[in-house]
């Protein structure tokens, strides 16, 4: 059955949907010269103008997430990805190790990607259970001379969230690419915070790098000036010249959100998406979420279609409703819905009355 509503919604990982307001703005500032001549993305970065929006996404990223003055904000480039060797090369001594907790895809790429670059270890394992749930923190094993402890705070391709931190006697390292800005966060729990920005702060291209300046060390032999945390907060991450466009887009996003009430606002509104759609698949005989119930991710909803090689009907019904790109991690496969804060909650409607009314015909 067609749809006959004009709206499409786009449950992508990342990048993920943008606001129409975001997308507008971006759309102005790309086709027309702003009222003094030059528009800001034509701009040189080292101008007022565009250190301004820098200091002003700074300021505002400090305000919505409370980050205490002795943290640096660094924006950087190479994707949460290049994160993954970047830590080891700036945040430990020669011959030093850290502690790896595997939750799911991404804590293992972390993992995996540091094992090249330091002698870490990892300190629990959630491979067991599938990575359905978090290893409880008391089992971490964390040596007491490890230079941090990292954790991936969503596990975007599994649908796992973890819903609170521990205290460690190492600093706690997290990758938040896909749940900054979705909750309030304590910062001063974290020696190191990073996130992409494609998901719930604009386009790709830019990564946000929050650390304690007590962390912050001389680059070491071989490490990139460009990707050393401690050159990037020197020179205010003006080294060479930042993702422009990227920026400019999470500049916006950060407006966007704290004009609707800053992350308090966001965090009960995912909630309300979450607890929508888990109810659908909760009274559902067709689709079933494997992950443990008060784990799961409010920002990516992973589940599967009990009758598999249904899947790509109800993936091909869902895009002609306007529902796209609801195909789960490629790696792991299953349905996923990422509801990021530009997801307007119409759009989990719709796709609950889509999934009730595709179970209605196949279940
Ligand atoms: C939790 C998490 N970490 C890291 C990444 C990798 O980010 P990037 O592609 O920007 O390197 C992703 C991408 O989806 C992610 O979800």
């Amino acid at each position: 059955m067609a749809c006959t509503c004009s709206e499409a919604y786009n449950f992508a990982a990342g990048p993920a949907m943008l606001p129409a307001e975001v997308r507008r703005q971006l759309a102005e500032q790309l086709g027309h010269a702003a009222a003094g001549g030059v528009p800001l993305l034509e701009q040189p970065f080292t101008g007022a103008g565009f250190r301004g929006l820098m200091e002003e996404t700074e300021a505002l990223l400090r305000n919505l997430l409370g980050i205490p003055d002795d943290y640096a904000v660094l924006f950087m480039q190479g994707g949460a990805s290049a994160q993954f060797a970047l830590l080891p090369l700036n945040l430990l001594a020669a011959g030093q190790g850290a502690a790896y907790v595997e939750t799911g895809h991404w804590a293992r790429k972390a993992f995996v990607e540091a094992c090249r670059h330091a002698p870490v270890r990892c300190a629990a394992s959630g491979a067991a259970t599938g990575y359905t749930s978090v290893p409880a923190p008391a089992d971490w094993q964390v040596p007491a001379d490890a230079g941090y402890c990292h954790l991936t705070s969503n596990e975007t391709g599994n649908g796992l969230q973890m819903q609170d931190f521990p205290q460690l006697p190492v600093p706690l390292v997290a990758d938040m690419t896909s749940d900054l800005l979705t909750r309030p966060l304590a910062v001063e729990r974290f020696g190191a915070i990073y996130a992409s920005t494609q998901k719930n702060l604009g386009v790709a291209g830019l990564c946000l790098v929050i650390i304690r300046r007590e962390l912050l060390r001389p680059p070491r032999p071989g490490l990139p000036s460009a990707f050393s945390y401690a050159v990037l907060a020197e020179q205010n991450s003006r080294f060479n010249t930042p993702p422009t466009l990227a920026l400019y887009c999470a500049n916006r996003m950060l407006r966007w959100v704290a004009e609707r009430g800053g992350v308090t606002a966001m965090a009960a509104l995912c909630r309300q998406r979450s607890r929508l759609l888990y109810d659908c698949i909760d009274a559902s005989a067709l689709y079933r979420c494997a992950v443990r119930p008060d784990q799961r991710s409010a920002v990516n909803v992973c589940f599967e279609l009990r009758d598999r090689p249904l899947s790509a009907v109800f993936f091909g019904q869902a895009e002609a409703h306007g529902l796209h790109h609801l195909q789960g991690h490629s790696a792991l496969g299953g349905v996923r819905a990422s509801l990021y804060n530009a997801m307007p909650l119409e759009g989990v409607e719709r796709l609950v009355d889509f999934m009730r009314e595709f179970e209605s015909r196949h279940g």
